[in-house]
């Protein structure tokens, strides 16, 4: 099974950016323990941060031609603006995951709907780091339910 791991914008400034918010974790703490998870549950993990709305879109345009089974995505502030993005994780049909680390509900108005939140299987917000452990975590278990 492969899964590919999206990161949107700013993500790359984890541990600097607004710790209050996001806490002191980096994209590369976060990456190393998604890797070990993956291997504990048998599972290989091809990820991806990009600034630039355009590379995030070919990178899920591409996904099925990489064999990918699913998705799991924090579309940081993509996840507000982005009809595109939505467009291209609909073009591929691929089960996707959306992720956040601070809860974004309990943050400004703006930021309490996002384009993919209707045609995620789930969405995990609000517990830091581990809104992506659990998300890979889920993400799994529906795929094996799938395949059965
Ligand atoms: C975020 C929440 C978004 O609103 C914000 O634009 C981000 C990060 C999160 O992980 O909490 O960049 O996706």
């Amino acid at each position: 099974m492969k899964i590919l791991v999206i990161h949107g914008p700013n993500l790359n400034m984890l541990g600097k950016r607004e710790k209050a918010v996001y806490g002191t974790v980096t994209l590369s703490d976060i990456d190393l323990k998604l890797n070990e998870l993956a291997k504990d549950f048998g599972v290989t993990l091809e990820i991806k941060q990009s600034n630039a709305e355009s590379v995030l879109i070919e990178e899920i345009q591409n996904a099925p031609t990489k064999e990918i089974d699913g998705i799991l995505i924090n579309p940081a502030a993509f996840g507000h603006t982005s009809i595109a993005i939505r467009d291209a994780l609909l073009s591929v049909s691929l089960p996707f995951i959306e992720v956040h680390l601070s809860n974004i509900y309990a943050r400004e108005e703006f930021r309490h709907k996002t384009y993919l939140s209707d045609i995620a299987i789930g969405v995990i917000t609000g517990f830091g780091a581990d809104s992506y452990f659990l998300g890979l975590r889920a993400l799994v278990n529906t795929l094996a339910q799938t395949r059965k």
